[in-house]
């Protein structure tokens, strides 16, 4: 067997561990409908991230920006968290320290259950006001008014999301720095691992000790350093891990 897939083994390690942080990205949501960002059908393929996802492409193009958006928010209104979602949000409650750092911004580990989520590039639900600064939650679908303008001076009101060439929310950074070097495993799930600062948390985490388990259909990066390496679908590789985890506490008891 491939000593990166070896389940007892891994399941081993779990039954020892108490921090867990877990890495998501696209292919999480793959499965609910949510189209990812670079494989075949990924939305990069279909349409040029500097006109739509960035702060100039946003001054000189508000409506489409927001048109692209308000197509996005459609879909992800219209799908559902699926199995990998909801397995990490039982093991948030089975896990003393357990905690999600998501590239996404579609909501869904809220959705499912999990309630300690550190999203890094912000979430397609919320709204900012360009003027203030002033965030809302907006659940519309589809919006009445694109752009959308701020309810309270009236100014353009922009997604609460990370565009390229932004900063990350430097708290929620050094936050997920902080938890992924404090962990004793990481799970890296469906994020092709080559956007930055995102990609460097595994090997932060590595680094400091952290096992490292990556759950992905194609190899990455990341894959060679991961001590464990599920080639597949987290839909599937999630609830396996957990059915055998139950199998081996139940033994343990009994
Ligand atoms: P990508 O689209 O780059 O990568 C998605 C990954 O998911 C790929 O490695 C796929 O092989 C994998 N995948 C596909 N289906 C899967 C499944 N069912 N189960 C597990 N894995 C699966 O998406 P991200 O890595 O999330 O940033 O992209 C990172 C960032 O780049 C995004 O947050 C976004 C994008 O530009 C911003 O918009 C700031």
């Amino acid at each position: 067997m491939n000593k990166s897939q070896d389940l007892p083994r891994l399941i081993e390690v779990l039954l020892n561990t108490e921090r867990i942080v877990v890495l998501t990205g696209a292919g999480i949501s793959a499965e609910s409908g949510i189209p990812t960002f670079r494989g075949e059908e990924g939305l990069w393929k279909k349409y040029r991230a500097e006109q739509l996802a960035t702060p100039s492409a946003f001054s000189q193009n508000p409506h489409l920006v927001w048109e692209w958006y308000d197509w996005r928010r459609g879909i992800i209104n219209s799908k559902t968290p699926n199995p990998g979602h909801h397995t990490l949000a039982k093991w948030g409650k089975r896990f003393p320290f357990f905690t999600v750092i998501t590239q996404n911004i579609d909501g869904f580990h809220q959705k499912a259950g999990s309630s300690d989520v550190l999203e890094l590039h912000g979430n397609i639900w919320k709204m900012r006001c360009t003027q203030k600064g002033t965030l809302m939650e907006n659940n519309e679908v589809p919006l009445k008014l694109i752009p959308p303008i701020c309810p309270k001076c009236g100014a353009l009101l922009r997604p609460h999301v990370v565009w390229f060439g932004e900063s990350l929310d430097f708290s929620i950074l050094t936050k997920a720095f902080q938890l992924s070097s404090k962990s004793q495993v990481m799970f890296v799930i469906g994020t092709s691992a080559v956007v930055q600062p995102a990609a460097s948390l595994p090997f932060s985490a590595a680094d400091a000790g952290a096992k490292i388990v990556e759950i992905n259909p194609e190899p990455t990066p990341l894959s060679s350093h991961a001590d464990f390496s599920f080639r597949g679908r987290s839909g599937k590789i999630l609830p396996m891990i957990d059915a055998e985890l139950e199998k081996a506490e139940k033994h343990s008891e009994g």
